[in-house]
């Protein structure tokens, strides 16, 4: 078994984080989305992991990654020049998939369940004769009950747990039965993904390549999520994910803390931070070399490596590294990407000055 993990795409959604790094890269809990589902698949038994790049972020994420070797993956380059759809990126993968059975997985989702359960029951299934054999089943699909499935994939499902039919993003949704960012397939999929056409969208969609699966008579299968999930191509959603991932981190103080601070909590420090006359009250995490100083860091924030934080006020907040918050009171359900700098200033006349990048979003207080 092998695994494909897409991350290319556009990330408009995150914009403007995403106009000069890759979203799967944004930290959760101070370690990038892309790590968890790499982890995941290793933890399933998958090593041999192909990774789809785009031409704009690719380096920084082969960078961040390596070889993969301190993940325990090996992992082979895929560049897909241009954003096509979900199907396309297995029809570039072709060669590095060969005829093997793969997961497929979505480098910006995040799931609370491992994949161990739903690599092994395909596994098995496929490697058991008598429970219906080699030949029926193809493709095993995760889904999540959603309360309005009418922004996602959603499958209808037949009573033997088969599925009976996909739509993408439908008016009247069939079910409430979502598609989750995880997929098995065998090699009949490389049939489907040459066979569909591309949607209005102009992108070769999944839900059609399994669709063809099922108008071909193959059995795809399901498996209903246990747990969150959720896909953090947008602020809020990824704030909420920061959330649930701090609530499971160990306590480890490795920085330097003074005698006047005051740490509460979950929280984890990195060795070379430095927390001087702060309080800090978790579940928090804050990075290597990052200095806090007279301030207030509250729960579900996570503060990246090489920060500066002083005389300010924070929560619920993911910070990139290499930025600077001083003089503010009190940033909250905020997202602030790298080499970012707030400050208080007392030039005159007084007034608000912004330098922001383009699709950028400020709230003021009212
Ligand atoms: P999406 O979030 O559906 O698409 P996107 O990244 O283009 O984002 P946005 O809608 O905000 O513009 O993609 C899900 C994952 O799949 C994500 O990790 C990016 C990746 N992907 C590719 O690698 N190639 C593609 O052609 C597409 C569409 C997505």
């Amino acid at each position: 078994m092998k695994g494909l993990i897409l991350s290319g795409g556009a990330g408009t959604r995150l914009r403007p984080i995403t106009h000069t790094s890759a979203k799967q890269l944004v930290p959760i809990a101070n370690k990038p989305i892309l790590f968890y589902g790499i982890e995941a698949m290793v933890e399933a038994g998958i090593d041999e992991i192909g990774i789809i790049i785009s031409p704009e972020t690719g380096g920084d994420i082969q960078t961040a990654v390596g070889d993969g070797r301190e993940l325990g993956a090996s992992i082979t380059w895929l560049v897909q020049d241009q954003p096509l759809g979900l199907a396309h990126c297995v029809l570039i993968a072709r060669e590095f998939l060969g005829d093997d059975d793969f997961v497929m997985y979505l480098g910006d989702n995040m799931l609370e369940q491992n994949l161990i359960g739903f690599v092994n029951e395909f596994t098995s299934r496929r490697a058991s004769p008598e429970l219906g054999s080699t030949g029926g089943r193809v493709a095993q699909i995760l889904l999540a009950e959603v309360d309005d499935p009418r922004s996602f994939g959603v499958a209808e499902v037949a009573a033997d747990g088969s599925v009976v039919r996909l739509v993408e993003k439908p008016e009247n949704p069939p079910s409430n039965l979502a598609l989750v960012g995880a997929y098995l397939f065998d090699k009949t999929i490389h049939d489907a993904v040459a066979a569909i056409e591309p949607s209005p969208r102009g992108e070769l969609e999944i839900t059609d390549a399994i669709q063809w699966l099922i108008d071909e008579g193959h059995e795809v299968a399901h498996d209903i999520l246990v747990g969150w999930w959720l896909d953090t191509g947008k602020k809020d959603p990824l704030l909420e994910c920061n959330r649930l991932v701090l609530d499971t981190i160990e306590p480890q103080l490795d920085g330097s803390i003074d005698e006047r601070s005051e740490v509460v909590g979950r929280v984890r420090i990195d060795s070379g931070a430095t927390i001087i006359n702060s309080t800090i009250r978790g579940p928090v995490v804050i990075g290597a070399n990052t200095t806090v100083t007279d301030s207030y860091i509250g729960p579900y924030s996570s503060v990246a490596a090489d920060c500066q934080i002083t005389n300010a006020e924070l929560d619920h907040s993911v910070i990139l590294a290499n930025s600077s918050i001083a003089n503010v009171a009190r940033i909250t359900d905020s997202l602030i990407g790298s080499h970012v700098d707030v400050d208080r200033s007392a030039h005159v006349p007084a007034g608000i000055r912004l330098m922001l990048g383009d699709h950028s979003r400020v709230e003021l207080e009212g």
